[in-house]
């Protein structure tokens, strides 16, 4: 008999973070890899939040602290909603996690029933489903195609509600597309939930301060607040504050809800750490500048990469309205046969072979569950951009 549980044969390892590793070992082999696979800004957290983190540690904020929370965080997340999203959340309606990613597991092992139905739009966050699936329930993935901007249509959320869906989980902007939903978008999706009074929202807010040309950000229990008592509204200061190893995300809900996720996480990592919410203390209380500043750069990035892919042969890149990924269309390469001879019968075959023949690492649609495309993170210098994209235009036009 095995040792490792059921469970786990039903959920994958993250794709993403696989493209990441496999470039790396390229690259310690002495090869000239670009990686476009991470999903992480590449400035350095701004002094002020670092200084923070520092001065708590001098000041021995070193030890364990609330499960979901220390009360000066909760209360400086609890002010972001107000002042940001104009939704209003108590301190006791908040849940400090490691990561965004800790906050969507906990609500989800805090309300899942085996065959418990969560409706992901596709393409997706790849953790969404292994998620969904680590927590016992069915993720039912609705693909959301190029022809509608890769968003959910109303038709399609209502056709794909069951009795036994528990939660809609909606992202925007998008990570892998960068797609925004625009208030009327997302009216005519809570409209249809205001029909289905058991199904609830996550809301995955993590790239709400990446949004470009003036492209106005917007979340479900704003937009509707009939929706406010089964809404989770879930956010992080890993991608807006340059954080993502410091590890901490947070939600707003209903408070028997957040009270089911706290105790989940005082029974797993007791608590985000000390050091680090003293960090985000300081990120969401301290000057905000740096949001406008690094949006300027990645407008610039995005609009860069959306140029360079759209003149290689074969690949169609919609322009996003946020985040900072682009999802190009190989669709005109299929069937073609790279010049080392790999056959590109889908976009991992793509991905593999421009990784193995120009160094360039990118992840392959088939992963957030929408083909045939592939994911560019434009999180990287706009010299490397330049490179790799010069490297995909070579290899798009060598396909033969
Ligand atoms: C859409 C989305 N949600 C959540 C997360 C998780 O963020 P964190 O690093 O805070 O766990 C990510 C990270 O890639 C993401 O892209």
């Amino acid at each position: 008999m095995s040792i490792l549980s059921a469970t786990l044969t039903r959920v994958k390892p993250s794709p993403t973070i696989a493209v990441s590793t496999l470039a790396a070992e390229l690259k310690a082999q002495g090869r000239d890899v670009i990686g476009l696979g991470a999903g992480e800004p590449d400035f350095d957290t701004p002094d002020n939040i670092k200084a923070a983190a520092k001065a708590a540690i001098d000041a021995g904020k070193t030890k364990y602290t609330a499960p979901d929370g220390i009360a000066e965080l909760k209360q400086a997340i609890s002010n972001k909603f107000a002042r940001e999203n104009g939704l209003s959340y108590t301190p006791a309606q908040i849940s400090v996690g490691t990561g965004g990613k800790q906050i969507l597991y906990n609500a989800l092992m805090a309300t899942l029933n085996p065959g418990d139905e969560v409706i992901i739009p596709a393409p997706y966050w790849v953790s969404y489903p292994d998620m969904v699936l680590l927590a016992g329930g069915e993720p039912v993935v609705v693909e959301c195609g190029i022809e509608t901007g890769f968003k959910m249509t109303p038709q399609a959320l209502e056709a794909a509600i069951t009795p036994r869906t528990k939660w809609l989980i909606f992202n925007s902007p998008s990570n892998p597309t960068g797609a925004g939903y625009t208030r009327d978008e997302l009216k005519a999706l809570t409209d249809v939930l205001m029909r289905h009074s058991h199904v609830w929202v996550m809301s995955d807010d993590m790239y709400e301060h990446l949004v470009f040309d003036g492209f106005e950000f917007c979340t479900p229990a704003e937009v509707e607040p009939g929706l406010y008592d089964r809404t989770l509204t879930c956010n992080g200061v890993s991608k807006a504050y340059a954080m993502t190893g410091w590890r901490i995300g947070y939600a707003g809900g209903p408070q028997e809800l957040i009270a089911a996720m706290r105790k989940i996480q005082s029974q797993s990592t007791s608590n985000p750490c000390s050091v680090s919410q003293w960090a985000a203390v300081e990120a969401l209380t301290g000057p905000q500048d740096f949001l406008a500043e690094n949006k300027v750069v990645f407008q610039r990035r995005r609009d860069l990469v959306v140029e360079m892919l759209n003149a290689a042969e074969g690949l169609t890149c919609p322009v996003p309205e946020g985040a900072f990924y682009v999802y190009p269309s190989i669709a005109g390469c299929i069937g073609k046969t790279s010049p080392a001879g790999t056959e590109i019968t889908d976009d991992e075959a793509f991905a593999r072979a421009l990784l193995e023949e120009t160094g360039v690492a990118v992840v392959f649609g088939a992963a957030f569950g929408l083909s045939p495309n592939f994911r560019v993170s434009y999180a990287t210098s706009d010299a490397a951009l330049k490179d790799a994209c010069t490297r995909i235009q070579g290899f798009c036009a060598a396909l033969a």
